[in-house]
C-alpha cells in the first residue's frame, strides 16, 4: 500500500507505511472507539492551564476583552491543522504522533525536528500546566487559611512590567510547589498508569462542569462596563489594538494544544474516516465555544488589566464575595483536578515520544529501557520528569507557555506540509478521510500556524533587541541542543539508516500499545 520508496538521501530517509504499521503492532488494538469517546478524549487533553490561567494574562497584556476574538482566530488556525491531522491519521491509523507522520513523509531530519518540537508541545507544556497548577493550589490553600510563602510558589525568573512592556529578570523564588507536583506525577508514571478509565472520564466531566458552573454563576457578576473598550487602544508594539488580538491568539493557542492527540486513537476508531474528523474537530469546536464564553464572563467580571495573575478564574470567583467562598473552593478543586490530569497526560506523552525516538535509535537507549517489574520506561520518565520539574520551578508561565505555542505552531505547519507532500507524491494512496477544500486546507493550516508563531517570534526578537535576552537565550539554547543531539547521536545511531527496524524485544509493548494506555487516561474503552 506504500506508494513511496523507503529510502532517499541520508537526512531524508523515510520509513515505509508497512514498517510503521508493523512497529505499532496495531493488530493488538481493537476498534472500539466511537465519535463520542473520541470527542471526550479530545476535551480531556485540551482543557487545562490555557483557559484556567493564560486567558487572564492574554487579556491583561495584549487583547483586553477582545481576547474573545483571539480564541476565534486561534481556533480557526487549529481547525485547518485539525483537518490535516484527521487525513494523516486515517492514512496511518497505527502511528500516533506527528513524529511518525514526518518519518514516513518528509524524512528523518524532519522527524527529528518534529520530535524535538514535540518536547515543547508535551514536555514544556507539562511545565506550563504545572506552573498553573501551582497557582491554583496556592489560591485553594489560601481559602483554608494556609498561605504558602511566595518564594516557594513563584518561579526563579520573574516577569516585571517596565514602560508597558514585560521584561524578565532573575528573582529570589523557586516554584517548588510546581516542581513537587511534577515529581509526584513522575512517580505515578514510573509505577504505571493504572487509573481506571471511568475515573478519568469523571475528571473530564469535572473540568467541563467547573467551566460551566463558572459561566452560570459568573454571568450575574458581569459589569458590562468592563467590556469597554472592547478592543483597547494600542499602547505600542503588540500591546492591545488589532495587533494585540493576534498576539493574544498566539498565547491562548496553548489552550487548544492537545486536540491533535485524538489522532493517536485512529487505530482504535470504529470508522476512522468518520470518527477522526468528528473527534478532532468536534472537541475543538466544543472547547472553542466554551472558551469564548468563559473569556466573556471573565473579562466582564474583572477589569482586564487585573487578570494577569497566576489564577485569574480563581481571582474572579473570589470577587463574588464572602457568601460564595464555598463556590470558590469547588471551582478551585475542580481546576486543580483538571490541571493534574492534563499534567499527567502531557508528561506521559513526552516520555512515550522519547521512547519511540529511542527505539528508532534517534535518542539514547536509556529512554526506552523498561522497568523489569512496572514495564514502564522508568529511566526516561525520571530524567524527563526531573527536567520538567526544573523548568516549572525556574521559569514563569509566560515564557513556558509562549515556547509551547511557538513549537506547536511549527509542528502543525509541518503536519500540513506532510499532507501536501503525500498528496503530491502518493496521490493514489487510499485515504479513508481526505481533508476538504483540496490543497487549500493544508495551505490555510500553514498560514494559520505562521500567524500563531509570528507574533511570538517577533516578541522574543524585539525583547532581545531591548536587552531582555532570557526568552531568546532559552529558545536559542533549545535549538542548538536539538541540533547537537541529532548530529552527535541520532545521525549515527538511526536504526533506519542502518537498515534495521525498531528494536523488537519480546514482551516490550510497542508505541501502539503505549498509546492505547495513554488513552486509558482520558476515556472509557469499554
Ligand atoms: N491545552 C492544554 C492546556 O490548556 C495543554 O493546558
Amino acid at each position: 500500500m506504500d506508494a513511496m520508496p523507503p529510502r532517499g538521501p541520508r537526512l531524508l530517509i523515510r520509513k515505509s507505511i508497512e514498517q510503521v504499521q508493523f512497529e505499532c503492532g496495531n493488530q493488538h488494538l481493537k476498534r472500539t472507539l466511537g465519535p463520542l469517546n473520541l470527542v471526550l478524549f479530545g476535551i480531556g487533553c485540551i482543557i487545562g492551564a490555557g483557559i484556567y490561567v493564560m486567558t487572564g494574562n492574554a487579556a491583561a497584556e495584549y487583547a483586553g476583552p477582545a481576547v474573545m476574538l483571539s480564541f476565534v482566530v486561534a481556533g480557526l488556525a487549529c481547525a485547518f491543522a485539525g483537518f490535516c491531522y484527521a487525513e494523516l491519521a486515517s492514512c496511518m491509523p497505527v502511528a500516533g504522533s506527528a513524529y511518525t507522520y514526518s518519518y514516513t513523509t518528509l524524512g528523518e531530519v524532519f522527524a527529528w525536528i518534529m520530535g524535538w518540537l514535540l518536547v515543547l508541545e508535551y514536555g514544556v507544556a507539562a511545565s506550563t500546566v504545572a506552573a498553573g497548577w501551582s497557582g491554583n493550589v496556592t489560591s485553594l490553600l489560601a481559602n483554608f487559611g494556609l498561605h504558602l510563602p511566595t518564594y516557594m510558589t513563584t518561579a526563579f525568573v520573574q516577569a516585571v512590567q517596565v514602560n508597558h512592556s514585560t521584561v524578565f529578570t532573575g528573582g529570589h523564588g523557586l516554584n517548588l510547589l510546581a516542581a513537587l507536583g511534577v515529581l509526584a506525577i513522575t512517580g505515578v508514571l514510573v509505577l504505571g498508569v493504572s487509573e481506571s478509565a471511568k475515573v478519568n472520564n469523571i475528571i473530564v466531566v469535572v473540568k467541563v462542569g467547573v467551566l460551566l458552573a463558572f459561566i452560570v454563576a459568573g454571568v450575574f457578576f458581569v459589569h458590562p462596563a468592563n467590556w469597554h473598550p472592547f478592543i483597547p487602544h494600542s499602547e505600542g508594539g503588540l500591546r492591545y489594538g488589532t495587533a494585540g488580538i493576534f498576539r493574544a491568539a498566539s498565547t491562548i493557542f496553548f489552550a487548544y494544544v492537545g486536540f491533535e492527540a485524538v489522532s493517536t486513537a485512529a487505530a482504535e476508531a470504529k470508522d476512522p474516516a468518520r470518527d477522526m474528523p468528528i473527534g478532532i474537530l468536534g472537541s475543538l469546536a466544543i472547547c472553542t465555544v466554551l472558551y469564548i464564553v468563559v473569556a466573556a464572563v471573565l473579562t466582564g467580571m474583572v477589569p482586564y488589566r487585573q487578570l494577569g495573575g497566576p489564577a485569574p478564574i480563581a481571582l474572579a470567583v473570589n470577587r463574588m464575595g464572602p457568601a460564595f467562598v464555598w463556590f470558590a473552593v469547588v471551582i478551585k478543586v475542580g481546576a486543580v483536578a483538571g490541571l493534574t490530569s492534563v499534567m499527567l497526560i502531557l508528561t506521559y506523552g513526552q516520555t512515550r515520544i522519547f521512547f519511540s525516538m529511542a527505539r528508532d535509535g534517534l535518542l539514547p537507549k536509556m529512554f526506552s529501557v523498561l522497568h523489569p517489574r512496572f514495564r514502564t520506561p522508568w529511566i526516561g520518565t525520571v530524567l524527563l520528569g526531573s527536567a520538567i520539574a526544573t523548568a516549572a520551578a525556574m521559569l514563569p508561565i509566560d515564557i513556558l507557555g509562549n515556547l509551547v505555542s511557538l513549537g506547536t505552531a511549527v509542528a502543525f505547519a509541518i503536519v500540513c506540509i506532510s499532507v501536501l507532500w503525500l498528496r503530491a507524491k502518493a496521490p493514489d494512496m487510499p485515504r479513508p478521510y481526505r481533508a476538504p477544500g483540496g490543497i487549500w486546507t493544508p495551505i490555510l493550516g500553514i498560514i494559520g500556524s505562521l500567524v500563531m508563531a509570528a507574533p511570538l517570534l517577533a516578541d522574543i526578537i524585539l525583547s532581545a533587541i531591548k536587552g531582555d535576552i532570557i526568552p531568546a537565550s532559552i529558545l536559542g539554547g533549545y535549538i542548538v541542543l536539538g541540533a547537537m543531539l541529532y548530529a552527535g547521536y541520532g545521525l549515527k545511531h538511526s536504526r533506519l539508516a542502518q537498515g534495521l527496524g525498531q528494536r523488537d524485544v519480546d514482551g516490550i509493548p510497542g508505541p501502539g500499545a503505549m498509546q492505547a494506555e495513554l488513552r486509558g487516561i482520558g476515556q472509557d474503552h469499554a
